[in-house]
């Protein structure tokens, strides 16, 4: 497989304090040896025979590839975030103050990234995340640090072939004039794009039909501002025995004795029942709970879950 050159996004003579030298030099030189790299390097990789090939060969062209990879997909990024007016769009304002508290403090942080790099190199990305579906500034050292999964929309290469030929070492400077050349619609439509890109997937428990759960994060959250819940941990014994500690302020109940204990419980609360990690045990008294009458849920991720935040136990009496 070869990679093939894009042409470059903004229109370099439109450029606001950016100069045509510069601009075609980046293009031509990092752009484009960055393309020339990654195909020699894919060229290479081809040709190997993996049966012979030595560890280090092999683990130094992966490196290699994967950094003139990532350098040809975020220079292409670089160059398609310039050449607008720096003024963004309303429907961006809006998605920075959703994920950043302001617009504001949006570009405060970018910026602040980008001087930061001044006199290293490396990027200042605004990437979107599908998992959490929000934005984030990200930043790479290296062309091949990034999020998994994130989707990059907004580029600023703060390697020193980037400014040093119009601004020297102020890369102050160079940060707040690639912000003026931003070109906020086509980051808009990028955004667009990149918000389509789907979480991945939850874990689905069908045999369980369609039984409420309530995150181990919202549980601790009730407890703690002392709403009415009625929080109670059943594993099995077996399990329990053997992990030792429980949650703080929960009652143990044994689920296979549930008709023993399900008259201590009130019906005008809420019930949340959990068990070592969320599967069966859980999901299964959850079910008899409200068949019974009850307003019940079972916590995802049980047990383990509510460790794993870092929730409080304590060694079970
Ligand atoms: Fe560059």
């Amino acid at each position: 497989m070869r990679y093939t050159l894009k042409q470059i996004h903004c229109r370099p003579w439109t450029l606001n304090s950016l100069s045509l030298k510069l601009i075609e030099s980046h293009y031509e030189n990092n752009y484009g040896g960055a393309l020339r790299r990654l195909n020699a390097i894919t060229e290479q990789l081809e040709s190997l025979d993996f049966a012979k090939t030595p560890a280090h060969v092999l683990n130094g062209l992966k490196r290699e590839e994967l950094v003139a990879l990532n350098s040809t997909l975020l220079h292409e990024l670089y160059f398609a975030s310039m050449g607008g007016d720096g003024k963004p769009t309303k429907g961006m304002m809006e998605i920075l103050a959703r994920d950043f508290g302001t617009f504001d403090r949006w570009r405060a942080e970018f910026s602040a990234m980008g001087y930061a790099l001044g006199g290293g190199s490396g990027w200042v990305l605004l990437t979107y995340v599908p998992r959490d579906g929000r934005l984030i500034n990200q930043y790479a050292a290296e062309h091949s640090q990034a999020v998994a999964s994130g989707v990059p929309i907004l580029a600023l290469d703060m390697y020193e072939h980037a400014y040093h030929m119009d601004f020297g070492a102020n890369a102050k400077a160079y940060v707040d004039t690639f912000l003026r050349n931003v070109d906020w619609p086509a980051l808009e439509q990028r955004y667009d794009d990149a918000a389509k890109v789907p979480a991945p997937r939850l874990l689905e428990q069908p045999e369980f039909g369609d039984i409420a759960g309530i995150g181990v994060e919202d549980v601790r959250a009730m407890m703690a501002a002392g709403k009415p819940v009625q929080v109670i941990d059943v594993r099995p014994r077996a399990a329990l025995s053997r992990l030792q500690d429980i949650a703080e302020g929960v009652q143990c109940r044994d689920p296979e004795q549930l008709q023993q204990w399900i008259g201590e419980l009130s019906k005008s609360e809420p019930v949340v029942v959990y068990c070592a990690y969320g599967f069966h045990v859980g999901c299964r008294t959850a079910i008899k709970l409200r068949e019974a009458g009850f307003d019940a849920k079972y916590m995802n991720s049980g047990h383990s879950g509510w460790k794993a935040i870092g929730a409080p136990v304590k060694i079970a009496p």
